[in-house]
């Protein structure tokens, strides 16, 4: 089976990647962590999250972050937006400090659905429809993420059938782009795929990105399976950071400078340059007082120091 040719890579680590993090992360460590990222050759950036400061406190300086960022031409920032309050907060900003992408995000579990944003799936739905078509309206490309698609830390296994009616929710309120996540990281390659290929039944392979967490070590083995059906979108989270609150015991997204790695050995075009990767996967562990969460950095940082 022929693998893409290039692969795009959204690093998540300033949102998914510090949201969960107790210690308070100052603004101009996200900024500098931003301007790392795009140094080291990522084009897409999820940056912070329009979200209840008391439900997720670490995301409560999103616009001190969206106005601190240095923007690159040709790299799109994205951000969460729950809800119009958030999409309001989103661009309360002048133009230029606007997000390129806002991201709406719901699960494919009902119990999943409640814990993180406090209404059912229906109801998730129906508050994304308008934050849908005023970003739309406003020039906004919208992502929509779709959490515990293999598996939910309160209701077990999810069907690949729930998978597929949320996406199909998803581009009934013109969703553009959908992520298939593994949100507790659960998902071995055979139940990764049945996800991606009942998404595929509502959005074209352009348009579905893999989003992976590591709980399980399996992150690297479901994107490879991935890989294997065409998908070249994935979300990773530089030095593997992140978990979300509201998911007890999951881990980091797969990290950037692994996968990185892996498509690098497959001859798979990525733009990153693995090096300043580390180097920016370095930088915000050293922050976090804590060693990165990387195979590969890991390596590579003793390969250097040897
Ligand atoms: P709610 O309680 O249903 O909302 O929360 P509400 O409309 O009833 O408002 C309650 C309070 O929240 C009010 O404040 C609102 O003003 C405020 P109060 O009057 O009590 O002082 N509020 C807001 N404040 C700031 N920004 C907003 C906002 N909306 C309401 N946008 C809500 C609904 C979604 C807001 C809440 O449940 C929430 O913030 N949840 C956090 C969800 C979250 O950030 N989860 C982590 C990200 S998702 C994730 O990590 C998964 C992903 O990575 C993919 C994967 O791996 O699966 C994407
Ligand atoms: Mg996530």
């Amino acid at each position: 089976m022929s693998l893409p040719l290039r692969v795009k890579l959204v690093d998540v680590g300033p949102r998914d990647g510090l949201q969960n993090e107790k210690q308070p992360v100052p603004a101009a460590v996200k900024i500098e962590l931003v301007q790392r990222l795009q140094e080291a050759g990522l084009k897409e950036i999820e940056v912070a999250s329009f979200v209840s400061p008391k439900w997720v406190p670490q995301m409560a300086d999103a616009a001190e972050v969206m106005h601190g960022i240095r923007r690159r031409p040709g790299v799109r920032y994205s951000v969460l937006t729950p809800n119009m309050k958030g999409f309001e907060a989103a661009i309360a900003a002048p133009r230029a400090e606007w997000p390129d992408e806002i991201v709406v995000f719901g699960a494919a579990s009902e119990a999943f659905s409640q814990r993180n944003i406090n209404c059912s799936i229906a109801e998730s739905i129906e508050r994304f429809r308008p934050v849908v078509a005023a970003a739309r309206a406003n020039g906004i490309h919208v992502r929509g993420a779709m959490s515990c698609t293999v598996g939910c830390p309160y209701e077990g296994e999810i069907a690949p059938e729930r998978v597929g009616m949320l996406a199909g929710l998803m581009k009934g309120i013109g969703v553009q782009r959908v992520d298939v996540a593994d949100t507790i990281g659960v998902g071995t390659p055979r139940k990764v795929r049945r996800a991606l290929e009942a998404t595929l039944k509502h959005f074209d392979i352009d348009d579905v990105s893999g989003h992976f967490h590591d709980t399980y070590g399996q992150a690297l083995a479901n994107t490879l399976a991935a890989l294997e059906m065409g998908v070249w979108n994935f979300q990773s989270s530089v030095a593997g950071l992140g978990g979300c609150p509201f998911a007890k015991g999951a881990t980091g997204n797969v990290a950037s400078e692994d996968v990185v790695y892996l498509l690098q050995g497959l001859d798979i075009a990525t733009g990153i340059d693995l090096d300043k990767l580390v180097d920016a996967g370095q930088f915000i562990s050293q922050q976090l007082q804590r060693k990165p969460n990387s195979r590969a950095a890991t390596a590579i940082l003793s390969k250097r120091g040897g």
